[in-house]
């Protein structure tokens, strides 16, 4: 059964403690945490304040997703607000392997994030130090966009490649997941599927993440 991440970008913020609630007495898996600066995308999301209080409810894993030029910075941040799971944008990163070793460093599990135009074949070399690739199906910065199909081709490349290297990564993909676009997904490759607007935008949480959990 593929890991369910709702995101929390799309929740009601007057009302994250029960936003967070909904999500705890579901059949979902993680939260995803979208943090953006306004510079390595065209948005300002939130910060660690929010993340704190987001954890401080949260029942189930925080999956942290860090459109931020410079991460290094805020891996310790991340740390003491609670996150599990920490992905970093591949685009954003010069010393890629050095932030991946910080970020396990802390004891967390490390991804790696890459947008449409980024081809799987830059991650060769380091896909066996990765927990996890956060493959992304829209450009980065805003939530309810269009779902980039090309997206369950990369998947399936991403998936030849951690068997051909024997690789215990898990393949995540974010935006635009639905129960259409979703299973097509799972059918590809893709281990866990992030999901904002198709989740907290329904009157009843379970009924979408059940259906992108296949149940
Ligand atoms: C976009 C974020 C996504 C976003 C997904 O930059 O990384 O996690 O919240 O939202 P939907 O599922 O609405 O496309
Ligand atoms: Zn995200």
């Amino acid at each position: 059964m593929p890991i369910i991440s709702p995101s929390v970008l799309a929740c009601d913020f007057a009302n994250i403690q029960s936003e967070v609630e909904r999500i705890n007495s579901s059949n979902a898996d993680w939260f995803h945490i979208d943090i953006m600066d306004g510079v390595f995308v065209p948005n300002i999301s939130f910060g660690f304040p929010v993340m704190k209080a987001i954890a401080k409810h949260a029942q189930k894993p925080l999956d942290v997703h860090l459109m931020i030029v410079n991460p290094d910075q805020y891996i310790t941040d991340c740390k003491n607000a609670g996150a599990e799971w920490v992905t970093v944008h591949y685009e954003a990163c010069t010393h890629l392997h050095r932030t991946i070793q910080l970020i396990k460093s802390e004891g967390m599990k490390a991804g790696v994030a890459l947008n449409p135009h980024t081809p799987i074949s830059v991650l060769e070399e380091i896909i066996e130090d990765l927990d996890l690739v956060l493959i992304m199906s829209v450009n980065p910065g805003f939530g309810g966009q269009k779902f980039i199909g090309s997206a369950v081709d990369k998947v399936a490349k991403l998936k030849k490649l951690i068997d051909l290297k024997g690789a215990k990564t898990l393949i995540e993909v974010d935006g635009g997941v639905n129960n259409e676009t979703g299973a097509d997904l799972i059918k590809a490759g893709a281990d866990a599927l992030v999901a904002g607007s198709f989740v907290f935008k329904s009157n009843d949480v379970n009924i979408p993440i059940d259906q992108l959990k296949g149940l």
